[in-house]
């Protein structure tokens, strides 16, 4: 039995209690796939280089684009799904912004990473154990039973996936990235109900939009969301394994086209997602579309594509900063 405890100035009640509460229910079979997973890769550093290397190039041209070429640092940076830290350069990240954000339900990764660097350990700010996609880890397949008496209890439960809601209480960021996460909740999802489950599609649309929306409510508006998505793999796309980096674009189209991708991944449709939270005014202002490259990861071979979308300012802020005074 989990015993819930309150510490610093938390008021048992208050948002930031409740959550804290929400998280210490997560199951622990859901987590310990994902943990597992964790301890498999932790050794992998060498073969992540070329991924690595794609998403830094992205995060660092994007602290460029927000400083305006300036030599100054950004102020923070939310990493979603930091785990081993693999896919990112934890140093260089902590060159180009004065606080960095790690969130992940895997304390003991986040942690042994973060206290690899202790010269740097006023920087970091580790959000964990945390489900990012809360109550994702805290839910049963009772939650979705499709029987009537249960129907407004399960609307209640897609509705808190799809909300903006949930993540640690993390102030604004100039940049948030997720680290191929989305696969991953959708892994968890699929664990809870089977994807012939009235419900899967359902919530897996839900559990999508929330995750897109819990970026955007994370960036600070004009900030950047940066979302890395895996896609495809060569347990099904053998041809990854071998494939140079000019084929992967393509060959990740032919991969879509032929319906040979993970379930929910299909960048077009998550897209066309992102093309209506941008008619909030808290939306995506523009979305730039990343080629896809491979991830190397030991025996296999991933394909992974990204979006850089870029929240909208308030509208009397682009007013400002179109006013050249003529
Ligand atoms: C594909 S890995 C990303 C790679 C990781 N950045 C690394 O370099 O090791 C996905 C990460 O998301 C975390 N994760 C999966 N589901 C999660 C959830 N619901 N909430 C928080 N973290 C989650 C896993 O623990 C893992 O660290």
């Amino acid at each position: 039995m989990w015993v819930i405890r309150y510490t610093g100035q938390d008021q048992p009640g208050s948002t930031s209690a409740t959550i804290r509460k929400r998280n210490l229910s997560m199951r622990s079979d859901l987590i310990q796939t994902h943990i597992d997973r964790n301890r498999e890769t932790e050794c992998l550093s060498e073969a992540y280089t070329g991924h690595r290397d794609r998403i830094m190039q992205l995060i660092a041209s994007t602290a460029k684009d927000l400083t305006d070429g300036e030599n100054q640092k950004c102020s923070s940076i939310v990493l979603l799904g930091g785990g081993n830290c693999l896919d990112v350069d934890l140093p260089a990240v902590a060159e180009l912004f004065e606080v960095v954000h790690l969130v992940d339900l895997d304390e003991t990764a986040v942690r042994s990473v973060v206290n690899a660097y202790p010269e740097r350990a006023n920087q970091f700010r580790v959000h964990a154990p945390w489900d990012i996609a809360e109550p994702l880890l805290s839910l049963t397949s009772r939650d979705f039973r499709p029987e009537e008496d249960n129907r407004d209890h399960c609307i209640k439960v897609l509705q808190a996936l799809s909300s903006e809601n949930g993540i640690a209480d993390i102030p604004e960021a100039d940049v948030v990235v997720s680290l191929c996460v989305l696969s991953q909740l959708i892994d968890s999802l699929a664990v809870l109900i089977r994807e012939d489950h009235p419900a899967f599609v359902n919530a897996l649309k839900a559990l999508r939009m929330g995750h897109l929306r819990r970026m955007l409510s994370l960036s600070r508006p004009g900030g950047v969301a940066i979302f890395v998505s895996d896609i495809v793999s060569s347990d099904t796309a053998e041809q990854l394994k071998t494939a140079t980096t000019e084929q992967i674009p393509e060959l990740v189209k032919t991969f879509v086209g032929e319906k040979n991708f993970f379930s929910g991944t299909n960048p077009s449709v998550i897209l066309s997602e992102l093309n209506v939270l941008s008619r909030l005014e808290t939306g995506p202002d523009t979305v730039h579309t990343i080629d896809p490259w491979r991830w190397d990861m030991g025996e296999r071979a991933y394909a992974v594509y990204a979006f850089r979308i870029q929240k909208k300012l308030p509208q009397s802020a682009e007013f400002e900063a179109d006013d050249t005074g003529d």
